[in-house]
């Protein structure tokens, strides 16, 4: 029998008509209504605010969201997955990998191995499950173009993937600036079905929106849009179960004497907004040494892994 077909006629209240100005306006599946805001609906489609606050309304209890008891939200949490960093004591330290229904931010100076660990991901997470993967596609968004392709192929060949299968589940995009980059992430919200992914990579969250809006005095839009962003991607990790990583620089200035000369670009917008935030820094040779920090459920602490032709692995092997 033919799997039935959600449409926005199984909400109430929807009919014909109320469905076609809604996808006039874009508003194509449910999940694009329940996470809008009914003012936004209702500016775009032209229906009443009381219209549009009731669609949002029953298309949220149509997915089960919102207010839950804490039971539940353990069950939630049960279906948590992991996907495997590549090393054993990077995973350890994380309690199993880098999680879904999360996002995980890798801060670092340039060199440290944010976009080396952000390729074996994408790989890592097309994995079987007993492997440490979620046998699921990965997205991946870069804004520097530092992805490569041939990085992909000599990782999956060390892991004994097949390369050319391995290329066909990560589904590129560069994004050419900040405006480009939120629009990406906006419209992945009804991709991620068709993609098959569980992992969203973003290389890097922050160096568009720093190098567009420079100096205090962009700072108050700079934020609203970077925290609009950061709010899309959590909605992606809750609603497809998937582990968003994103990266971010950080600049070392030598002008700066006080306080951590190291400090993280995004302020608090991205502080807060990322669940786990892991800080990477050079060890002797290829060695990087990873910090968790900043993170609800795991205790500050700290270990080594390695770079090598593989991609990501431990340092003993
Ligand atoms: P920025 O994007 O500039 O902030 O840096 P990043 O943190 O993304 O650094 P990236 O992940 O690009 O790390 C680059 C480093 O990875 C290089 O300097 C090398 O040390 C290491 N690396 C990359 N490929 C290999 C490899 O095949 N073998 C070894 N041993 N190291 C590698
Ligand atoms: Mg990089």
């Amino acid at each position: 029998m033919k799997e039935k077909t959600i449409s926005l006629r199984d909400i109430e209240g929807i009919g014909p008509a109320t469905e076609a100005k809604l996808k006039e306006a874009g508003y194509l599946t449910i999940e694009a209504l329940a996470f809008a805001s009914a003012k936004e609906i209702s500016d775009a489609t032209g229906l009443s605010y009381d219209k549009a606050l009731e669609i949002t309304e029953k298309a949220r209890n149509f997915l089960g969201i919102g207010f839950m008891t804490a039971d539940e939200y353990y069950k939630k949490r049960q279906n948590v997955g992991y996907i495997t960093t590549g090393s054993k004591a990077f995973d350890n330290i994380l309690g199993g990998g880098i999680e879904t229904q999360a996002i995980t931010e890798l801060i670092g100076e340039f060199g440290t191995g944010k976009t080396q660990l952000c390729h074996q991901l994408a790989v890592n997470v097309q994995l079987p499950k007993d492997k440490g993967g979620l046998e699921a596609n990965a997205v991946y968004i870069d804004t520097e173009g530092t992805f490569r392709p041939e990085r992909i192929i000599q990782i999956a060949n060390n892991m004994k993937l097949d390369p050319n299968e391995t290329l066909k589940r990560i589904y590129y995009t560069r994004a050419y600036n900040s405006d480009h980059q939120i629009l990406i992430v906006e419209e992945l919200m009804e991709k991620m079905p068709k993609f098959g992914a569980r992992l969203v990579i973003v290389d890097s969250i922050v160096s568009h929106f720093r190098s567009e809006y420079p100096g205090r005095e962009n700072l108050v839009v700079r934020q609203q849009r970077l925290n609009k962003h950061i709010h899309d991607l959590h909605r992606i990790a809750n609603l497809y179960n998937a582990a968003i990583v994103v990266t971010n620089q950080i600049v070392a200035s030598p002008d700066i004497f006080f306080g951590n000369p190291n400090k993280p670009v995004g302020g608090h917008i991205i502080a807060h907004g990322c669940t786990y935030r892991l800080m990477l820094r050079k060890g002797k040779e290829n060695q990087r040494i990873i910090k968790i920090f900043d993170s609800p459920i795991h205790p500050e602490s700290e270990t080594v892994f390695r770079i090598f032709e593989g991609g990501i692995g431990d340092v003993e092997e």
